[in-house]
């Protein structure tokens, strides 16, 4: 058992792994790198591994924060990735803030779904996923997922990217 805090996005208890990721962390996934704001912090995880990662059959809980802010004009972001095993799922429940789940398959079909506090999404395994902070406060959500789905960084680095510019979520008004 752990203690979860919903509304902080915070975990407590044994087998908890905390990462940071700033805007120097994701140097290449941005559009246009500012190397003035490397230190800036992007988001925070807290996972909790009740069972190893990789695990068969197994489930994982974690959250994520992910702060406002903008690189040149685009969004802070989570770095996106697909799921290995394409028919392993992951749900999304969000618990403040706003922004935009952008989803893209492997033909480079993309869809925006708009973030907001209270909600529950259920993301294909097939799908890349990354989050996107389009409000002024964190966007904090929890995340559950199989612990054997493995996570493709790599091929999903790409996705996206232009659903991301500020002036490009503004105008769709997501
Ligand atoms: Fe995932």
């Amino acid at each position: 058992m752990i203690k979860t805090d919903f509304s902080s996005g915070n975990l407590d208890g044994s087998s908890i792994l905390r990462s940071q990721k700033s805007v120097g962390d994701l140097e290449k996934y941005w559009l246009n790198y500012d190397p003035e704001k490397s230190e800036h912090q992007v988001y925070e995880t807290q996972s909790w591994f009740c069972r190893p990662d990789g695990t068969e059959g197994a489930v994982l809980w974690a959250s994520t924060t992910l702060f406002p802010g903008t690189v040149n004009g685009e969004f802070f972001m989570t770095r996106g990735h697909f799921h290995t095993k394409p028919t392993h799922g992951e749900l999304i429940v969000v618990a403040s803030g706003h922004g935009i789940l952008a989803l893209c398959d492997h033909e480079g079909n993309t869809e925006n779904i708009s973030l907001k506090p209270g909600t529950t999404y259920y993301i294909d395994g097939s799908q890349a996923h990354r989050t996107i902070n389009t409000g002024e406060q964190p966007l904090i959500f929890w995340c559950s997922w199989p612990a054997d789905c493995g996570h493709d960084y790599i091929t999903a680095a790409g996705f996206t990217r232009h659903t991301n510019r500020q002036e490009s979520t503004e105008r769709n008004n997501l």
